[in-house]
């Protein structure tokens, strides 16, 4: 099976078990690891508040959207406005979907694109069921068929799922056709001390959110081949240390910011 039907099979029976278990736990993949962050901290709610998250704000959205599988809180840092169109990268059940479109209010538009039914599926009942009107969740692979027109986003998010892609690069140049010009990008994701390539690679463990993880340089390298300007790393964690389960890497949370255009 290829990497990525892998991670559609696991993200898609976390959607339906609710059960973070076979990963993004401690001892898994993207929740901080219990050598750096207590195990109590680590369900849901309490997984989601260790990575950055508000109580109010969690309180403010659809609980079942909060599966805390994410390692970073990019809403946090996206200054969102009244008005903008959102698009989140690897939406899941929809919990950065949500604070979005609590801020952009009716005439903004939150947009989750994700590539697994079964998460869509979870979403998109979440937003019915809430009674959210300026919402969509659409499917798509982000790196190859991100389905949003060029030119036509203010803010692109993304939680923890960039690393699970294969090509970065092109996942970057997909968010610099959609963002308008001066538009940005917030994301929170995965990086290593040490990449893994070729044989190395352990499919279950890059959908943990470790084997596809690359280096930081190089992670700003493929922003930067992407076209995008003003590149800045606004926050960073160390995440998981050096373990069997990381394949003997240090793993860390960081948050970028960068810009289409000067
Ligand atoms: C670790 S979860 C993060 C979910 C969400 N961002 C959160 O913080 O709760 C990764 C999500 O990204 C989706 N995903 C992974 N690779 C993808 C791709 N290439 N295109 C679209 N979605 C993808 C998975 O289906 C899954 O829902």
């Amino acid at each position: 099976m290829q990497i990525k039907d892998k991670v559609k099979e696991r993200y898609g029976k976390i959607a339906v078990s609710g059960n973070t278990e076979n990963c993004c736990m401690p001892g898994d993949c993207c929740s901080p690891s219990s050598n750096i962050i207590p195990i109590s901290s680590l369900r849901s709610q309490q997984a989601a508040k260790s990575i950055g998250y508000g109580q109010s704000e969690l309180e403010s959205i659809p609980s079942e959207s909060i599966l805390g599988v994410g390692c970073g809180a990019p809403t946090r840092f996206a200054d969102i406005k009244e008005g903008e169109v959102v698009v989140d990268l690897g939406s899941g059940a929809g919990i950065d979907v949500f604070i979005a479109a609590n801020k952009v209010g009716q005439s903004g538009k939150a947009i989750g694109i994700d590539m697994t039914d079964e998460m869509l599926e979870k979403a998109r009942s979440n937003a019915r069921t809430n009674g959210y009107t300026n919402v969509e969740f659409r499917k798509g692979d982000i790196e190859e068929t991100l389905p949003v027109d060029d030119n036509s986003v203010d803010l692109v998010i993304s939680n923890c799922v960039i690393n699970l892609t294969i090509d970065k690069t092109a996942t970057f140049r997909q968010i610099h056709r959609i963002l308008k010009d001066g538009g940005r990008m917030i994301i929170s994701d995965l990086v290593t001390d040490k990449e893994v390539h070729g044989e190395s690679v352990d499919a279950e463990k890059w959908c943990e959110c470790i084997d596809g993880a690359l280096t930081r340089e190089n992670y700003l390298e493929s922003i930067r081949k992407a076209g995008f300007s003003k590149i800045e790393v606004i926050s960073e964690v160390p995440y998981m240390k050096d373990s069997e389960q990381t394949g003997g890497r240090n793993v860390a949370s960081i948050t970028v910011k960068a810009v289409k255009g000067d």
